[in-house]
């Protein structure tokens, strides 16, 4: 939170609650690589003290103490903090763009691994078990699906999503080239879709943490969309590392719309795939 910067009424910039919040996202950015600090500080209050309540806590220091003894709080400041958005589909171009340029890649390997790393309550890990499926490839695919967070994997798992918005999904899957009826996929229950189970025969939910995890198996691609957008620039250049190390010679990285590898480090070892979608792939 930049400090003094809030003109909420009743708000002092120069209140105590104001000091500890900056404190306490100094220490999150400083322990978790997390950067919350130029967020806007209105929302950011609401949030913390929306989290500090629910712990039972009396005031932002002590809930400072928390979330860094106690990962499961910052998990569940990060829920808070609505960093677990996601749509099916998201970004249509996206997935038209990996059917143009990766799929034919993929058809080439009798058999292939893909990461979701990130991946939420698994919406894009759904979106694109139908993509494969469309093109012929699911039964050749392995999917590991991972997230720091438990809890959105839990939702991920049970594959049931909210009715009141496949209509936007639907809008998106069409968009994306999409080549059956959406509703082929899901099963509509009082007020959720349940995916079919066959979707997901191979994949793999589990918990990693890019922060501190490091590789688990290689892979024909890492999709990595729309999570280091918070992160700071060494927090960055870890995951980027942990991909390369992840990944087979010649193998594809897609990050979201916002991200990118341009001017880091791992830059000279990624050729560009498509530039307006962030998909690149392993230099020879
Ligand atoms: C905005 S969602 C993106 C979901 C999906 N990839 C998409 O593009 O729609 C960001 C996800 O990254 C996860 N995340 C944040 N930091 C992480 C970390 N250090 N390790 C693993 N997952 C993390 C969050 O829990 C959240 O579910």
């Amino acid at each position: 939170m930049a400090v003094g910067v809030d003109d909420t009424p009743g708000w002092r910039s120069d209140s105590l609650e104001d000091l500890e919040a900056g404190l306490l996202l100094e220490a999150i950015h400083r322990h978790y690589g997390f950067d919350f600090r130029q967020y806007s500080p209105a929302s950011l209050r609401r949030r913390l003290r929306k989290r500090m309540e629910d712990e039972g806590l009396g005031s932002l220091s002590l809930l400072q103490h928390e979330l860094l003894h106690e990962p499961a709080a910052m998990e569940r400041l990060l829920l808070d903090l609505s960093i677990n958005v996601t749509a099916m589909f998201r970004d249509p171009g996206f997935y038209a763009s990996f059917r143009e340029h990766v799929v034919p890649l993929l058809r080439t390997y009798p058999y292939f691994r893909v990461w979701h790393a990130g991946c939420s309550t698994g919406e894009e890990v759904y979106s694109m078990a139908i993509l494969l499926h469309e093109e012929g490839l699911l039964d050749r695919a392995r999917i590991y699906a991972t997230d720091m967070n438990e809890a959105v994997l839990d939702q991920a798992r049970a594959g049931i999503f909210p009715l009141d918005r496949m209509k936007d999904h639907t809008t998106n899957y069409v968009k994306a080239g999409g080549t059956a009826a959406f509703s082929d996929y899901y099963l509509a229950k009082y007020d959720g879709a349940l995916f079919h189970r066959w979707l997901i025969d191979n994949v793999v939910f589990a918990p990693h943490n890019l922060a501190s995890d490091g590789p688990f198996n290689e892979f024909h691609v890492v999709v990595c969309r729309n999570v280091m957008i918070y992160f700071d620039t060494p927090l960055q250049n870890r995951v980027h590392d942990l991909f390369r190390e992840s990944l087979v010679r010649r193998g594809v990285l897609a990050l979201g719309a916002k991200e990118s590898i341009r001017f880091t480090s791992a830059e000279e070892h990624f050729e560009e795939i498509d530039r307006q979608w962030k998909i690149y792939r392993g230099r020879a």
